[in-house]
Protein backbone atom coordinates (compact mmCIF):
# COMPACT_ATOMS: atom_id res chain seq x y z
CA UNK A 1 0.00 0.00 0.00
CA UNK A 2 1.27 3.22 -1.03
CA UNK A 3 0.91 6.18 1.48
CA UNK A 4 0.91 10.22 0.32
CA UNK A 5 1.51 12.41 2.83
CA UNK A 6 1.05 15.44 0.57
CA UNK A 7 -2.48 15.98 2.68
CA UNK A 8 -5.38 17.96 0.65
CA UNK A 9 -3.86 18.17 -2.12
CA UNK A 10 -6.15 20.50 -3.73
CA UNK A 11 -6.59 22.46 -0.41
CA UNK A 12 -4.74 26.34 -0.85
CA UNK A 13 -0.97 25.47 0.03
CA UNK A 14 1.13 28.52 -1.41
CA UNK A 15 1.77 27.27 -5.39
CA UNK A 16 5.96 28.43 -4.55
CA UNK A 17 5.99 25.72 -1.59
CA UNK A 18 6.32 22.19 -2.65
CA UNK A 19 5.17 20.66 0.70
CA UNK A 20 7.34 17.69 1.82
CA UNK A 21 6.32 13.97 2.22
CA UNK A 22 6.04 12.98 5.75
CA UNK A 23 6.54 9.74 4.67
CA UNK A 24 9.76 9.61 2.91
CA UNK A 25 11.26 12.16 5.88
CA UNK A 26 10.57 9.18 8.43
CA UNK A 27 12.36 6.92 6.07
CA UNK A 28 15.38 8.57 4.92
CA UNK A 29 16.28 10.06 8.11
CA UNK A 30 16.71 7.04 9.60
CA UNK A 31 18.22 5.18 7.60
CA UNK A 32 20.64 8.40 7.00
CA UNK A 33 21.23 8.41 10.97
CA UNK A 34 21.33 4.07 10.72
CA UNK A 35 24.00 4.18 8.19
CA UNK A 36 26.23 7.59 9.55
CA UNK A 37 26.34 5.46 12.83
CA UNK A 38 27.12 2.28 11.76
CA UNK A 39 30.03 3.86 9.72
CA UNK A 40 31.07 6.21 12.68
CA UNK A 41 31.06 3.32 15.48
CA UNK A 42 33.25 1.20 12.97
CA UNK A 43 35.82 3.78 12.17
CA UNK A 44 35.68 4.01 16.23
CA UNK A 45 36.47 0.67 16.71
CA UNK A 46 38.78 0.78 13.52
CA UNK A 47 41.26 3.63 14.74
CA UNK A 48 41.44 2.78 18.67
CA UNK A 49 42.38 -0.75 17.63
CA UNK A 50 44.76 -0.03 14.97
CA UNK A 51 46.58 2.55 17.63
CA UNK A 52 46.02 -0.16 20.27
CA UNK A 53 47.99 -3.01 18.62
CA UNK A 54 50.53 -0.89 17.11
CA UNK A 55 51.49 -0.13 20.92
CA UNK A 56 50.98 -3.12 22.11
CA UNK A 57 53.38 -5.24 19.57
CA UNK A 58 55.69 -1.71 19.69
CA UNK A 59 56.03 -2.29 23.32
CA UNK A 60 56.50 -6.62 22.83
CA UNK A 61 58.97 -6.15 20.00
CA UNK A 62 61.00 -3.98 22.38
CA UNK A 63 60.79 -6.02 24.94
CA UNK A 64 62.13 -9.17 22.34
CA UNK A 65 64.83 -7.03 21.70
CA UNK A 66 66.31 -6.43 25.07
CA UNK A 67 65.52 -10.30 25.75
CA UNK A 68 67.83 -11.14 22.71
CA UNK A 69 70.39 -8.84 24.00
CA UNK A 70 70.46 -10.50 27.10
CA UNK A 71 70.53 -13.73 26.71
CA UNK A 72 72.38 -14.32 23.12
CA UNK A 73 74.95 -16.55 24.09
CA UNK A 74 78.22 -15.62 24.41
CA UNK A 75 80.57 -16.01 21.22
CA UNK A 76 83.50 -18.37 23.17
CA UNK A 77 81.80 -19.95 25.45
CA UNK A 78 82.33 -23.15 23.40
CA UNK A 79 78.67 -23.98 23.99
CA UNK A 80 75.89 -25.07 21.22
CA UNK A 81 75.09 -21.10 20.12
CA UNK A 82 73.35 -22.27 17.31
CA UNK A 83 71.37 -24.48 18.94
CA UNK A 84 70.54 -22.01 22.16
CA UNK A 85 69.96 -19.08 19.15
CA UNK A 86 67.03 -21.69 17.77
CA UNK A 87 65.50 -22.25 21.35
CA UNK A 88 65.42 -18.02 21.99
CA UNK A 89 64.15 -17.97 18.82
CA UNK A 90 61.24 -20.37 19.81
CA UNK A 91 60.45 -18.68 23.31
CA UNK A 92 59.96 -15.34 21.41
CA UNK A 93 58.07 -17.24 18.33
CA UNK A 94 55.41 -18.66 21.95
CA UNK A 95 54.84 -14.89 22.90
CA UNK A 96 51.81 -12.64 21.73
CA UNK A 97 52.38 -9.86 18.71
CA UNK A 98 55.85 -11.51 17.80
CA UNK A 99 57.69 -14.04 15.64
CA UNK A 100 60.91 -14.86 15.52
CA UNK A 101 63.22 -17.18 13.57
CA UNK A 102 66.42 -18.36 12.74
CA UNK A 103 68.19 -18.57 9.48
CA UNK A 104 71.49 -19.20 7.76
CA UNK A 105 74.15 -16.73 6.01
CA UNK A 106 71.72 -16.85 2.77
CA UNK A 107 68.29 -15.57 4.67
CA UNK A 108 67.16 -19.42 4.22
CA UNK A 109 65.20 -20.71 7.20
CA UNK A 110 66.86 -23.11 9.80
CA UNK A 111 63.77 -23.19 11.97
CA UNK A 112 60.18 -23.85 10.90
CA UNK A 113 57.87 -20.26 11.51
CA UNK A 114 55.54 -20.76 13.91
CA UNK A 115 52.33 -21.50 12.64
CA UNK A 116 49.65 -20.43 14.94
CA UNK A 117 50.36 -17.14 13.83
CA UNK A 118 49.27 -17.95 10.43
CA UNK A 119 46.08 -19.38 11.84
CA UNK A 120 44.80 -17.00 13.90
CA UNK A 121 45.52 -14.08 10.72
CA UNK A 122 43.06 -16.45 8.54
CA UNK A 123 40.57 -15.70 10.75
CA UNK A 124 39.86 -12.03 9.81
CA UNK A 125 39.22 -11.07 6.42
CA UNK A 126 42.32 -9.45 4.47
CA UNK A 127 40.60 -6.18 4.48
CA UNK A 128 40.31 -5.48 8.10
CA UNK A 129 43.96 -7.18 8.49
CA UNK A 130 45.26 -4.23 5.85
CA UNK A 131 43.11 -1.63 7.94
CA UNK A 132 44.38 -2.51 11.25
CA UNK A 133 48.09 -3.98 10.65
CA UNK A 134 50.09 -1.06 11.88
CA UNK A 135 54.05 -0.82 10.15
CA UNK A 136 56.15 -4.09 10.85
CA UNK A 137 58.94 -3.78 12.56
CA UNK A 138 61.87 -6.24 12.58
CA UNK A 139 65.16 -6.53 13.60
CA UNK A 140 68.23 -9.16 12.57
CA UNK A 141 70.72 -9.93 15.36
CA UNK A 142 73.64 -12.26 14.32
CA UNK A 143 74.68 -15.69 16.03
CA UNK A 144 78.17 -16.21 15.77
CA UNK A 145 80.53 -18.15 17.28
CA UNK A 146 84.02 -16.23 16.72
CA UNK A 147 85.20 -15.74 14.25
CA UNK A 148 81.68 -16.74 12.71
CA UNK A 149 79.10 -15.90 11.83
CA UNK A 150 76.29 -18.97 11.89
CA UNK A 151 73.34 -17.24 10.72
CA UNK A 152 70.76 -14.54 12.15
CA UNK A 153 68.20 -14.32 14.84
CA UNK A 154 65.09 -12.69 13.19
CA UNK A 155 62.52 -10.71 15.15
CA UNK A 156 59.44 -9.18 13.93
CA UNK A 157 56.22 -7.80 15.00
CA UNK A 158 53.26 -10.05 14.28
CA UNK A 159 49.58 -8.20 15.03
CA UNK A 160 47.51 -11.24 13.32
CA UNK A 161 46.40 -12.63 16.66
CA UNK A 162 45.70 -9.31 18.03
CA UNK A 163 43.65 -8.34 14.83
CA UNK A 164 41.79 -11.75 14.77
CA UNK A 165 40.83 -10.39 18.54
CA UNK A 166 39.46 -7.16 17.19
CA UNK A 167 37.84 -9.14 14.07
CA UNK A 168 35.75 -11.31 16.80
CA UNK A 169 34.33 -8.40 18.82
CA UNK A 170 33.78 -6.12 15.25
CA UNK A 171 31.94 -8.99 13.67
CA UNK A 172 29.69 -9.24 16.72
CA UNK A 173 28.88 -5.53 17.51
CA UNK A 174 28.38 -4.29 13.71
CA UNK A 175 25.92 -6.84 13.09
CA UNK A 176 23.76 -5.89 16.24
CA UNK A 177 24.06 -2.44 15.47
CA UNK A 178 23.18 -3.08 11.84
CA UNK A 179 20.16 -5.06 13.39
CA UNK A 180 19.11 -2.46 15.74
CA UNK A 181 19.61 0.43 12.93
CA UNK A 182 17.25 -1.72 10.60
CA UNK A 183 14.46 -2.26 13.57
CA UNK A 184 14.79 1.50 13.96
CA UNK A 185 13.99 2.06 10.64
CA UNK A 186 11.35 -0.23 10.91
CA UNK A 187 9.49 1.00 13.72
CA UNK A 188 9.80 4.80 12.39
CA UNK A 189 8.22 3.55 9.04
CA UNK A 190 5.47 1.72 10.49
CA UNK A 191 4.89 4.51 12.81
CA UNK A 192 4.93 7.24 10.06
CA UNK A 193 2.32 4.59 8.02
CA UNK A 194 0.27 4.28 11.68
CA UNK A 195 0.08 8.49 11.24
CA UNK A 196 -0.58 8.46 7.43
CA UNK A 197 -3.39 5.91 7.42
CA UNK A 198 -5.27 7.90 10.01
CA UNK A 199 -4.35 11.52 8.13
CA UNK A 200 -5.88 9.71 5.31
CA UNK A 201 -8.82 8.63 6.76
CA UNK A 202 -9.47 12.50 7.67
CA UNK A 203 -8.54 13.76 4.67
CA UNK A 204 -11.24 11.44 2.53
CA UNK A 205 -13.79 12.83 5.34
CA UNK A 206 -12.68 16.18 4.30
CA UNK A 207 -12.83 15.71 1.05
CA UNK A 208 -16.27 14.09 0.91
CA UNK A 209 -17.31 17.41 2.84
CA UNK A 210 -15.68 19.22 0.56
CA UNK A 211 -17.96 17.81 -1.97
CA UNK A 212 -20.89 18.56 -0.21
CA UNK A 213 -21.67 15.41 1.46
CA UNK A 214 -22.03 16.81 5.14
CA UNK A 215 -23.68 13.52 6.93
CA UNK A 216 -19.40 12.33 6.16
CA UNK A 217 -17.76 11.98 9.44
CA UNK A 218 -13.96 11.32 10.52
CA UNK A 219 -13.62 7.74 11.75
CA UNK A 220 -13.39 7.82 15.65
CA UNK A 221 -9.65 6.88 17.09
CA UNK A 222 -7.83 5.45 20.19
CA UNK A 223 -4.98 8.10 19.68
CA UNK A 224 -5.49 10.99 21.84
CA UNK A 225 -4.54 13.51 19.39
CA UNK A 226 -6.16 12.18 15.97
CA UNK A 227 -9.31 11.50 18.31
CA UNK A 228 -8.82 15.71 18.82
CA UNK A 229 -8.25 16.42 15.33
CA UNK A 230 -11.19 13.75 14.26
CA UNK A 231 -13.39 15.61 16.92
CA UNK A 232 -12.81 18.96 15.20
CA UNK A 233 -13.13 17.69 12.05
CA UNK A 234 -16.72 16.41 12.81
CA UNK A 235 -17.93 19.45 14.36
CA UNK A 236 -16.48 21.76 11.88
CA UNK A 237 -19.36 19.35 9.65
CA UNK A 238 -21.90 20.23 12.14
CA UNK A 239 -21.62 23.33 11.98
CA UNK A 240 -21.69 23.60 8.18
CA UNK A 241 -24.98 21.83 7.92
CA UNK A 242 -26.79 23.43 10.40
CA UNK A 243 -25.52 26.21 8.77
CA UNK A 244 -26.61 24.68 5.04
CA UNK A 245 -30.19 24.03 6.64
CA UNK A 246 -30.78 27.56 7.36
CA UNK A 247 -29.49 28.80 4.56
CA UNK A 248 -31.62 26.63 3.19
CA UNK A 249 -34.00 27.83 5.06
CA UNK A 250 -33.70 31.74 4.78
CA UNK A 251 -33.48 30.65 0.92
CA UNK A 252 -36.28 29.14 0.61
CA UNK A 253 -38.34 32.15 2.86
CA UNK A 254 -37.23 34.07 0.37
CA UNK A 255 -38.07 32.04 -2.25
CA UNK A 256 -41.75 32.10 -0.36
CA UNK A 257 -41.96 35.93 0.05
CA UNK A 258 -40.86 36.51 -3.42
CA UNK A 259 -43.65 34.13 -4.48
CA UNK A 260 -46.16 35.24 -2.30
CA UNK A 261 -45.87 38.95 -3.29
CA UNK A 262 -45.35 37.89 -7.01
CA UNK A 263 -48.61 35.31 -6.77
CA UNK A 264 -50.59 38.89 -5.07
CA UNK A 265 -49.85 40.95 -7.30
CA UNK A 266 -51.04 38.37 -10.11
CA UNK A 267 -53.63 37.94 -8.55
CA UNK A 268 -54.60 41.74 -8.23
CA UNK A 269 -53.93 41.89 -12.32
CA UNK A 270 -56.23 38.79 -12.81
CA UNK A 271 -58.98 39.39 -10.22
CA UNK A 272 -59.14 43.55 -10.98
CA UNK A 273 -58.55 43.34 -14.57
CA UNK A 274 -59.82 40.44 -15.81
CA UNK A 275 -63.25 41.66 -15.30
CA UNK A 276 -62.74 45.26 -16.34
CA UNK A 277 -61.10 43.89 -19.55
CA UNK A 278 -64.38 41.21 -20.19
CA UNK A 279 -66.23 44.18 -19.27
CA UNK A 280 -64.57 46.36 -22.20
CA UNK A 281 -64.85 43.95 -24.52
CA UNK A 282 -68.78 43.16 -23.65
CA UNK A 283 -68.70 47.20 -24.00
CA UNK A 284 -67.09 47.24 -27.30
CA UNK A 285 -69.21 44.29 -28.99
CA UNK A 286 -72.32 46.35 -27.67
CA UNK A 287 -70.83 49.79 -29.62
CA UNK A 288 -70.07 47.43 -32.67
CA UNK A 289 -73.56 46.58 -32.71
CA UNK A 290 -75.11 49.72 -31.81
CA UNK A 291 -72.71 51.14 -34.52
CA UNK A 292 -73.99 48.77 -37.10
CA UNK A 293 -77.37 50.20 -37.08
CA UNK A 294 -76.43 53.59 -37.39
CA UNK A 295 -76.52 54.73 -40.62
CA UNK A 296 -74.99 57.95 -41.97
CA UNK A 297 -71.37 59.28 -43.54
CA UNK A 298 -69.04 58.35 -40.10
CA UNK A 299 -70.78 55.13 -39.43
CA UNK A 300 -68.10 53.34 -41.25
CA UNK A 301 -65.22 54.99 -39.37
CA UNK A 302 -66.89 54.66 -36.35
CA UNK A 303 -67.30 50.88 -37.20
CA UNK A 304 -63.14 50.61 -38.21
CA UNK A 305 -62.26 52.95 -34.82
CA UNK A 306 -64.67 50.25 -32.83
CA UNK A 307 -62.77 47.23 -34.37
CA UNK A 308 -59.58 49.01 -34.14
CA UNK A 309 -60.02 49.26 -30.31
CA UNK A 310 -61.52 45.61 -30.15
CA UNK A 311 -57.76 44.84 -31.89
CA UNK A 312 -56.03 46.57 -28.82
CA UNK A 313 -58.49 45.56 -26.17
CA UNK A 314 -57.07 41.72 -27.32
CA UNK A 315 -53.84 43.13 -27.07
CA UNK A 316 -54.30 44.08 -23.36
CA UNK A 317 -55.86 40.93 -22.50
CA UNK A 318 -52.74 39.11 -23.95
CA UNK A 319 -50.65 41.15 -22.45
CA UNK A 320 -52.18 41.26 -19.14
CA UNK A 321 -52.38 37.08 -19.25
CA UNK A 322 -48.72 36.67 -20.31
CA UNK A 323 -47.63 39.09 -17.52
CA UNK A 324 -50.00 36.61 -14.83
CA UNK A 325 -48.23 33.93 -16.43
CA UNK A 326 -45.03 34.80 -15.85
CA UNK A 327 -45.68 35.97 -12.43
CA UNK A 328 -47.55 33.32 -11.35
CA UNK A 329 -47.93 30.52 -13.67
CA UNK A 330 -50.21 27.98 -11.49
CA UNK A 331 -52.87 30.62 -11.79
CA UNK A 332 -52.93 30.46 -14.95
CA UNK A 333 -56.46 27.95 -15.76
CA UNK A 334 -55.35 26.60 -12.31
CA UNK A 335 -54.49 23.78 -14.42
CA UNK A 336 -52.52 21.17 -13.13
CA UNK A 337 -48.54 20.80 -13.68
CA UNK A 338 -49.08 18.64 -16.61
CA UNK A 339 -51.55 20.37 -18.08
CA UNK A 340 -49.44 23.76 -17.82
CA UNK A 341 -46.36 22.68 -19.55
CA UNK A 342 -48.65 21.50 -22.57
CA UNK A 343 -50.13 24.65 -22.84
CA UNK A 344 -46.61 26.37 -22.78
CA UNK A 345 -45.24 23.63 -25.27
CA UNK A 346 -48.43 24.70 -27.93
CA UNK A 347 -47.48 28.59 -27.31
CA UNK A 348 -43.90 27.65 -27.93
CA UNK A 349 -45.23 25.98 -31.04
CA UNK A 350 -47.01 29.22 -32.02
CA UNK A 351 -43.74 31.49 -31.40
CA UNK A 352 -41.05 28.60 -33.32
CA UNK A 353 -43.12 26.91 -35.81
CA UNK A 354 -39.98 25.09 -37.15
CA UNK A 355 -38.88 23.58 -33.67
CA UNK A 356 -40.28 20.20 -32.92
CA UNK A 357 -41.23 19.66 -29.33
CA UNK A 358 -42.34 16.45 -27.45
CA UNK A 359 -43.85 16.18 -24.22
CA UNK A 360 -43.48 13.08 -22.34
CA UNK A 361 -45.06 13.32 -18.95
CA UNK A 362 -47.00 11.51 -16.82
CA UNK A 363 -50.56 13.48 -16.13
CA UNK A 364 -50.79 12.35 -12.69
CA UNK A 365 -47.91 14.14 -11.49
CA UNK A 366 -48.36 16.79 -8.79
CA UNK A 367 -46.26 18.30 -6.50
CA UNK A 368 -46.33 21.64 -3.70
CA UNK A 369 -47.00 24.83 -5.77
CA UNK A 370 -43.40 26.28 -5.09
CA UNK A 371 -41.98 23.12 -6.66
CA UNK A 372 -44.49 23.37 -9.44
CA UNK A 373 -43.74 27.05 -10.57
CA UNK A 374 -39.88 26.17 -10.53
CA UNK A 375 -40.21 23.01 -12.54
CA UNK A 376 -42.64 25.01 -15.04
CA UNK A 377 -40.06 27.83 -15.19
CA UNK A 378 -37.42 25.37 -15.33
CA UNK A 379 -38.88 23.90 -18.54
CA UNK A 380 -39.98 27.73 -19.94
CA UNK A 381 -36.32 28.79 -19.41
CA UNK A 382 -34.77 25.89 -20.98
CA UNK A 383 -36.85 25.25 -24.14
CA UNK A 384 -35.93 29.20 -24.69
CA UNK A 385 -32.21 29.22 -24.04
CA UNK A 386 -32.58 25.67 -26.99
CA UNK A 387 -33.93 27.66 -28.87
CA UNK A 388 -32.20 31.27 -28.51
CA UNK A 389 -28.86 30.02 -27.82
CA UNK A 390 -28.82 26.83 -29.54
CA UNK A 391 -30.64 27.14 -32.52
CA UNK A 392 -32.09 23.61 -31.75
CA UNK A 393 -34.92 22.04 -33.94
CA UNK A 394 -36.42 19.15 -32.10
CA UNK A 395 -36.69 19.33 -28.16
CA UNK A 396 -37.40 16.39 -25.73
CA UNK A 397 -38.97 17.29 -22.86
CA UNK A 398 -39.39 14.30 -19.84
CA UNK A 399 -41.07 14.01 -16.61
CA UNK A 400 -40.96 11.24 -14.44
CA UNK A 401 -41.40 10.45 -10.89
CA UNK A 402 -38.93 8.55 -9.24
CA UNK A 403 -39.14 7.26 -5.40
CA UNK A 404 -38.60 10.83 -4.08
CA UNK A 405 -38.00 12.86 -6.71
CA UNK A 406 -39.32 14.60 -9.56
CA UNK A 407 -37.42 14.36 -12.81
CA UNK A 408 -37.70 17.15 -15.21
CA UNK A 409 -35.42 16.21 -18.59
CA UNK A 410 -34.98 18.43 -21.39
CA UNK A 411 -32.93 17.36 -24.53
CA UNK A 412 -32.15 19.30 -27.71
CA UNK A 413 -30.56 19.12 -30.88
CA UNK A 414 -29.01 22.32 -31.24
CA UNK A 415 -25.03 23.40 -30.73
CA UNK A 416 -25.20 22.98 -26.79
CA UNK A 417 -23.57 25.96 -24.61
CA UNK A 418 -20.16 26.91 -26.04
CA UNK A 419 -18.22 27.11 -22.54
CA UNK A 420 -17.91 30.17 -22.49
CA UNK A 421 -21.34 30.88 -20.76
CA UNK A 422 -22.96 34.42 -20.60
CA UNK A 423 -21.88 37.53 -18.29
CA UNK A 424 -25.09 38.76 -18.21
CA UNK A 425 -27.62 35.73 -18.33
CA UNK A 426 -30.45 35.56 -15.05
CA UNK A 427 -31.73 32.60 -16.51
CA UNK A 428 -29.63 29.37 -15.31
CA UNK A 429 -28.98 31.30 -12.28
CA UNK A 430 -32.33 31.71 -11.60
CA UNK A 431 -33.32 27.90 -11.75
CA UNK A 432 -29.97 27.07 -9.51
CA UNK A 433 -31.34 29.63 -6.97
CA UNK A 434 -34.71 27.98 -6.47
CA UNK A 435 -33.66 24.77 -6.86
CA UNK A 436 -30.85 25.28 -3.88
CA UNK A 437 -34.08 27.21 -1.60
CA UNK A 438 -36.16 24.06 -2.77
CA UNK A 439 -33.45 21.39 -1.87
CA UNK A 440 -33.51 20.07 -5.66
CA UNK A 441 -30.39 19.12 -7.89
CA UNK A 442 -29.92 21.27 -10.83
CA UNK A 443 -27.40 19.76 -14.00
CA UNK A 444 -27.15 22.99 -16.35
CA UNK A 445 -26.95 22.23 -19.87
CA UNK A 446 -24.37 19.92 -20.97
CA UNK A 447 -23.39 17.96 -24.24
CA UNK A 448 -24.23 13.98 -24.06
CA UNK A 449 -23.37 12.73 -27.62
CA UNK A 450 -25.25 15.09 -30.20
CA UNK A 451 -27.37 16.10 -27.43
CA UNK A 452 -27.73 19.28 -24.99
CA UNK A 453 -29.41 18.22 -21.80
CA UNK A 454 -30.53 19.62 -18.86
CA UNK A 455 -32.28 18.36 -16.05
CA UNK A 456 -33.76 19.14 -12.88
CA UNK A 457 -34.28 17.03 -10.03
CA UNK A 458 -36.79 18.27 -7.45
CA UNK A 459 -38.04 16.11 -3.92
CA UNK A 460 -41.51 15.52 -3.06
CA UNK A 461 -42.84 17.39 -0.56
N1 LIG B 1 -29.86 24.67 -24.53
C1 LIG B 1 -28.79 25.48 -24.69
N2 LIG B 1 -28.06 25.39 -25.83
C2 LIG B 1 -26.97 26.19 -26.02
N3 LIG B 1 -26.55 27.08 -25.11
C3 LIG B 1 -27.23 27.21 -23.96
C4 LIG B 1 -28.36 26.41 -23.69
N4 LIG B 1 -28.82 26.75 -22.45
C5 LIG B 1 -28.01 27.71 -22.00
N5 LIG B 1 -27.05 28.00 -22.90
C6 LIG B 1 -25.91 28.92 -22.71
O1 LIG B 1 -25.90 29.32 -21.37
C7 LIG B 1 -25.89 30.73 -21.28
C8 LIG B 1 -26.61 31.15 -20.01
O2 LIG B 1 -28.00 30.99 -20.15
P1 LIG B 1 -28.95 31.91 -19.26
O3 LIG B 1 -30.33 31.44 -19.50
O4 LIG B 1 -28.46 31.91 -17.88
O5 LIG B 1 -28.70 33.35 -19.85
P2 LIG B 1 -29.25 34.00 -21.17
O6 LIG B 1 -30.24 33.08 -21.79
O7 LIG B 1 -28.08 34.36 -22.00
O8 LIG B 1 -29.93 35.30 -20.64
P3 LIG B 1 -31.39 35.44 -19.90
O9 LIG B 1 -31.86 34.05 -19.65
O10 LIG B 1 -31.11 36.19 -18.67
O11 LIG B 1 -32.25 36.13 -20.86
C9 LIG B 1 -26.50 31.19 -22.53
O12 LIG B 1 -26.06 32.49 -22.88
C10 LIG B 1 -26.04 30.17 -23.54
O13 LIG B 1 -24.75 30.52 -24.01
MG1 LIG C 1 -31.88 32.25 -20.80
Amino acid sequence: MRFEARILPDAAVPSRIRPWSLHRIVTIVPVAVGVMLCATVAAIIVLNARIAIDEETSSAFRTAQATVAVRMPPRFAGQDTMGQAMQLAAEIDALRHLSASVTDNHGHPVTPHAEGAALTEDQAPGWFSDLMRPELRSDRVPISHYPNVLGWLVIQTDPADEIAEVWEDFRIIMPLLALTCAALVGMSMGFSRLILRRLRAIQEALGAMRQGDLDRRAPPDRLAEFAALANGVNALADHLTSQRAENRQLQARLLTLSETERAKIASDLHDDMGPQLFALNAALSQARAAAREVSGPGSAQLDDALRAILVHAGAVRDSARTAINDLRPMLMGHGSLPELLGELVAEFAEIAPDVAIDLDCDGRIAASEPAETAIYRFVRESLLNAVRHGKARRIRIEMRRTQDQIVTQLRDDGRGPSGRGSAGGHGLAGIRDRARALGAAFDPPRRVGAETVTELRMPHR
